[in-house]
Order: structure tokens, then C-alpha cells, then sequence
């Protein structure tokens, strides 16, 4: 039989371009969880639809890009600087994104956004129905839809009026808030109809798929069913599907002699030192301030540890023409030039902060010579940084500690130490512990985490969300 085709719809295409010429481009691969779980995910017929992340006013620029993203299986979508500004920097990157993780605006910020409010929709309405029409031009027959995150709330509905057969899967990466705080959003009824367009909507937890659901009863007064939402006899699915990484891909990289030997140069370095570490984007949800303070305390109260321990924390840029962002990153600088001037020596200082992103084999053995790894998101869809320092912990056995406001805590909060990232006291005394911790325990602890994440692959996850979604419009079929 022929293999189903999937095209994948995300605002963000799996590799970047970086222009080098008139009608020349350069790849690179897009940081983040979505773009890593997916390229985790293997033999599929996929085509990927999205944003290669820059602007390309010209047509003969257009044309190359096209051409050198085709080699990729991927298909880009192109939006002008002004829909950047207004969709992504916006309406997706400045008002969705902190209100899905429960985080505010200052004050002012707020009144900014809520005066600007109705152009950013309009424009997130634009530059979603810029990403049906691709869809639809290169759609065929029995092609599986799956669209992902916060940016495409819309597409379900603009695809299903170009087409109602098409099969539509929608899949949220981060949290989906209490319905009372969806309920601020003054376009809270219109994105959660669209939603519903879909035949099935997927989240990472069941916390956030009932979210979801209590949603649409009490914003919408739609009914609540234990399969999803049903309105007039109508039914979207909507379900739990964790995400996971591809392992192997990880535990492959171990094994090559380039990784091995950035390996032992790093254990060089630090010998004699305990090293911690964080992996994060610069995003204000993984509460890097936070990390650094409760590793300032620490310090502090442990005095015979200053020069046994070293943390290394990578903030990869991210979304850096939104203000917000650009605090961040001030801020942080800030924080870490501060307690590096305090406990530094002439010969060390105890943060190694990196304003940038790895390549995949430096990360792995990053990853590889870690003994405790420090987690602090205040909110995280699911966070896939801890699943992968666990799978490059088979030698090592490590110590995750674990906030548990990320979706992971639900499946590694068995082997790791868990916090409340806000509780600096709790955080820095749960570092002591992890440093202290007997070989028995961290053994015990790792051998549950390995175990989940070897066997939750991001394979598995798309298999079954994919046959989810082609058994729920088999059963739609059956009721009409
Ligand atoms: N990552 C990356 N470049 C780096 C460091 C990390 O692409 O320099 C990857 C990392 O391996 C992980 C992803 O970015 O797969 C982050 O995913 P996570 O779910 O932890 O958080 P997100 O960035 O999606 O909020
Ligand atoms: C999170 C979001 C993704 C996004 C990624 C990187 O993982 O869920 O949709 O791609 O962050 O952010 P960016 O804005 O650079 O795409």
C-alpha cells in the first residue's frame, strides 16, 4: 500500500536560512522543542510547511530559498516584515506565549498590548490563512494535516473551509492554561472555535487537555465529553499525547570518537569540580534569574563547596526583537556578572554563562560529563532538555533536578528532585543534596528517568497521534 502523506505545519521550519547572496541561502537548524522532537521522528512520508525565519522581499530570493529548502522536504511560507512584527513578535511571541505560562506583563507593557491588540489579531488571522493557502496548494488526497502550537490556532478552520475532508490534527507545545486565565483573552472565543475545527487536538498532559476542555463548556458552553468536545453533534477528539526524544540519536552521538574526545577534554578542564548544568533558550518561562539566584545561595551557605563547583548555564537567543526578551537578557547579565564578581578568583569563576547555541554533538557531551542538571522552568510544556540530559547519563547517572511546573515533571518526577523554582531556599538546598547524593540513590533515580525516556520515544508520540487522528475521522464517518 502507498505510505500516507503527513504534511507538517509549523510557524518554525526545522532549518533557518541565512541569506549568503542574491539567490544563495545557508541552513541551519532551528533551536527549540518542536523542531527537535520532530526531527526525532523517522520514517514518515513528511512534508514540512512553515517560516524559514527571515524576511525575503525579492522574488529571485524567494525562488532560490524555495529551491534549497525543497532539498529539505520543506516548503516555506513567506511573511513580510510588518506580519513578523504584528503575528510573531506580537500576537504570538509578546501576548499567547506568556499568557499560556501564566506569566504577566509589567503594567505598562499590558496597556500597550491591549491598545494594540486588535491589529496583532488581525494580522495572526492573516498570517494563518497565509499558511492554509500553501497547504492547500500542496495538498493531496488522504494526506494526514498536523499543525503545531500556539501561532496556528486558526489554521484548522481556514483549512477545513477549503476543504471539510481534509484530516486536521492541531498539537499544543506548551501548557494550555486555566480556563480562567484563557478567559482574559479578548479573543478567547474565536481561537478556541477554530481550535475545534480539527478533528483531533492533542496536548502534552491530560492536565492540559482538561484545561482545554473546561475552555470551551464554560467560555464557549459547549458539552464536555470524556472523548473531547461535541458541539451539535459534532465531535473534536481531544487527547493527551506526551511527547519524547529519540534516544538512540542521542546514545549514537556518544559513541563517535569526535564526541569521546570532547568529552575527555571537558572532564579535564573541570576536574576536581562538580559540574551543573543548564540548557535553555533566553525565554523568560524557564526562570533562568531564579536558577541562578537559588545557585547563588547556595554558594552562600555552603562555603566549602565554592571552588568544587562550577555551573555552566547555555541561553540560547531566542525572539530577540521582543522588548521582553531583551530585558531577559540584561538582567541575566546582570545576575551573573554579579556573583561571579562575588565568589570568582583569579583563576575561576563559578558561572559559565554562553549567550548561544550548541552544535548537537557539543550538547551531548555536555550533556555526558553533567552530574546534576538544574531544570527551573516556571512553566514548560513539556521540556525536553531533561529528557535528553537523562538519555546521556547511561555512564555518569547523574542528578536532574527538575522543576515541577514543566510537563516532564508528570513523567520523570519519580527519579528526579522536584522544586518549586520560585522557592529559591528549597532549590539551593535541593543542589546540596544532589551534590551529596550517595551513588545507590542517583543510580536508582536514573535507571526510572533512562527507562521512561528510552521507551516514550518522539517516534512512538507521532505514530500515535497520526493513527489517533486517521481512527477519529474513521469514526466521525461511521456516526453521519
Ligand atoms: N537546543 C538547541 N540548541 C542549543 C541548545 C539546545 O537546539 O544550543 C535544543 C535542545 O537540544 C532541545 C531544545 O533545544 O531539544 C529545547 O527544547 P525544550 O523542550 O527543552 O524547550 P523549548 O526551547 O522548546 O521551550
Ligand atoms: C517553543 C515553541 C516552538 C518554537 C520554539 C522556538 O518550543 O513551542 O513552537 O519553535 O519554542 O521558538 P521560536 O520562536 O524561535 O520558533
Amino acid at each position: 500500500p502507498m505510505k500516507q502523506r503527513l504534511l507538517v505545519v509549523a510557524n518554525r521550519l526545522p532549518v533557518s536560512a541565512v541569506r549568503k547572496g542574491e539567490d544563495s541561502w545557508s541552513l541551519e537548524i532551528s533551536a527549540g522543542g518542536l523542531v527537535s522532537a520532530l526531527l526525532g521522528v523517522k520514517d514518515v512520508d513528511a512534508k514540512w510547511i512553515g517560516w524559514a525565519g527571515v524576511n525575503v522581499p525579492d522574488e529571485v530570493g524567494q525562488r532560490a530559498l524555495t529551491r534549497a529548502l525543497a532539498e529539505k522536504r520543506c516548503i516555506p511560507v513567506f511573511l513580510d516584515e510588518d506580519i513578523v512584527h504584528q503575528y510573531y513578535n506580537g500576537y504570538c511571541n509578546n501576548m499567547l506565549w506568556p499568557l499560556f505560562h501564566y506569566l504577566g506583563l509589567p503594567q505598562e507593557d499590558r496597556l500597550a498590548t491591549t491598545r494594540s491588540f486588535q491589529s496583532q489579531f488581525d494580522a495572526y488571522k492573516r498570517a494563518n490563512q497565509m499558511f492554509a493557502d500553501v497547504v492547500n496548494a500542496h495538498y493531496q488526497e488522504g494526506d494526514v494535516v498536523w499543525c503545531h502550537d500556539y501561532h496556528l490556532m486558526f489554521l484548522p478552520k481556514c483549512l477545513k473551509e477549503y476543504n471539510s475532508k481534509m484530516k486536521v490534527g492541531w498539537f499544543l507545545h506548551t501548557p494550555f492554561p486555566s480556563s480562567e486565565i484563557h478567559r482574559t483573552l479578548p479573543s478567547r472565543s474565536e481561537l478556541l472555535r477554530s481550535v475545534l475545527a480539527a478533528d483531533l487536538v492533542g496536548f502534552h498532559t491530560y492536565d492540559y487537555a482538561r484545561h482545554f476542555v473546561s475552555a470551551c463548556t464554560r467560555i464557549l458552553g459547549l458539552e464536555g465529553t470524556p472523548e473531547g468536545v461535541e458541539d451539535q453533534g459534532r465531535l473534536t477528539r481531544v487527547a493527551a499525547f506526551p511527547i519524547g526524544i529519540d534516544s538512540d540519536r542521542f546514545k549514537r552521538a556518544l559513541e563517535l570518537p569526535a564526541v569521546k574526545e570532547h568529552i575527555n577534554e571537558l572532564t579535564q578542564r573541570f576536574r576536581g569540580r562538580k559540574v551543573m548544568l543548564g540548557v535553555d533558550r533566553l525565554d523568560m518561562i524557564k526562570g533562568i534569574p531564579q536558577k541562578i539566584l537559588a545557585f547563588e545561595k547556595f554558594l552562600e551557605e555552603n562555603s566549602a563547596w565554592r571552588d568544587k563547583v562550577v555551573l555552566l548555564q547555555i541561553a540560547v537567543p531566542t525572539r530577540t526583537d521582543v522588548p521582553e526578551y531583551q530585558k531577559l537578557t540584561s538582567q541575566v547579565h546582570e545576575i551573573v556578572g554579579r556573583i561571579n564578581g562575588r565568589f570568582g578568583t583569579l583563576t575561576a569563576v563559578p558561572i559559565h554563562h554562553l549567550d548561544r547555541s550548541l552544535d548537537f554533538h557539543a550538547l551531548c557531551a555536555l550533556y555526558a560529563v553533567t552530574d546534576v542538571a538544574l531544570v527551573t522552568s516556571l512553566r514548560d510544556g513539556m521540556n525536553l532538555v531533561s529528557y535528553e540530559f537523562v538519555a546521556c547519563q547511561g555512564q555518569k547517572k547523574g542528578v536532574l533536578i527538575l522543576s515541577e511546573f514543566a510537563g516532564a515533571a508528570q513523567s520523570l518526577g519519580a527519579g528526579a528532585l522536584l522544586v518549586n523554582p520560585w522557592n529559591i531556599t528549597e532549590v539551593a538546598a535541593s543542589i546540596e543534596y544532589a551534590l551529596n547524593m550517595s551513588p545507590d540513590e542517583r543510580e536508582k533515580r536514573h535507571r526510572h528517568n533512562y527507562a521512561h525516556v528510552t521507551t516514550h520515544t518522539a517516534q512512538d508520540w507521532a505514530e500515535t497521534f497520526v493513527s489517533e487522528l486517521n481512527d477519529t475521522v474513521v469514526e466521525a464517518q461511521l456516526r453521519t
